[in-house]
């Protein structure tokens, strides 16, 4: 049906399994009954009203927050903290270390693990020129504009070899322009790197820019994953018809998932 790898025949990377995350006994479950499956190479979209709890899942996922009930695995092990085989990528530049250059920023989760000098080097320089900084490796942070901080976290995020790359909110708080640019990057990045991406959002058309499927969640509290929705759509994505009705269709279903009610024409499945 889709032009992509079969489902049945890729095992699962990440495995999110009876999920429910309550901040305090005494309120309401954020989510509930969260199943998902992301499998190796996947660029999944976790799409939802703001609220709902995306970070939240994310948080657990990156093994910042336990669920407070079922299991959050990634290839087949129990995630139980944070760990190199999860890079995260956070919405604002507040991560970066202000008092280390560019280059030093990325080579950072590298020192981190112990590598030594000399690879730590040629690895943070090949993903400054996939990023487009390398002009820019020996600048400070507040030397760059925001697109620019946006790509050293992008770097950072895949200058390790972690398995799962974990993206909130990435290019939330830049201008439209700087964003579509890089969407587009990080798209091709991708597509040269296969790596295994759950990205977050509440930005429909940068989820159908992006995702090999789109993961839906409705309002909370006791949010739930309301459907899945497969973009197959060649990459680059240009906006063409097909284009424009994957949007159509991420916004019927967003709509219907706020309302937490199905979706009425039945064009797809949870
Ligand atoms: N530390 C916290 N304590 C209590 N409630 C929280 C906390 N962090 C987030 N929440 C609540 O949990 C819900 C989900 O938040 P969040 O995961 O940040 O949503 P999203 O990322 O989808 O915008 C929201 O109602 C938010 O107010
Ligand atoms: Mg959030």
């Amino acid at each position: 049906m889709t032009g992509q790898p079969d489902v049945q025949t890729v095992p699962p990377l990440l495995e999110v399994s009876g999920v429910s995350y309550s901040y305090k006994p005494s309120l309401p479950p954020v989510m509930e009954g969260i199943d998902l499956s992301i499998r190796s190479g996947e660029f999944f979209v976790l799409l939802g009203p703001s609220g709902c709890g995306k970070t939240t899942i994310l948080n657990q996922v990156a093994g910042f927050e336990k669920p407070t009930t079922g299991t959050i695995s990634l290839k087949g092990e129990k995630i139980t903290g944070p760990a190199p085989d999860r890079a995260v990528v956070f919405q604002g530049h507040e991560s970066l270390l202000g008092w280390l250059t560019v280059r030093q920023n990325v080579e950072f989760p590298l020192k981190v693990a112990g590598v030594g000098t000399g690879e730590r080097r040629a690895r943070a320089q090949k993903v400054l020129e996939l990023v487009e900084l390398a002009p820019q490796a020996d600048k400070f942070p507040h030397e760059l504009s925001g697109g620019m901080k946006q790509r050293v976290q992008i770097a950072r995020g895949l200058v390790t070899d972690s398995r799962m790359i974990l993206m909130d909110e990435p290019f939330g708080a830049l201008d439209a322009q700087t964003r579509g640019t890089l969407q587009a990057e990080l798209s091709d990045i991708w597509e040269r790197e296969r790596r295994t991406v759950l990205f977050i959002t509440h930005d429909i058309a940068e989820a159908v820019i992006l995702a090999d499927r789109v993961g839906v969640m409705s309002s909370g509290p006791r949010a739930y994953l309301h459907s899945i929705v497969p973009i197959d759509l060649p990459r680059p994505r240009r906006r063409t018809a097909e284009f424009n009705e994957y949007i159509d269709l991420l916004e019927a279903t967003v709509s219907a998932a706020k309302a937490r009610r199905p979706l009425e024409t039945g064009t797809v499945a949870a």
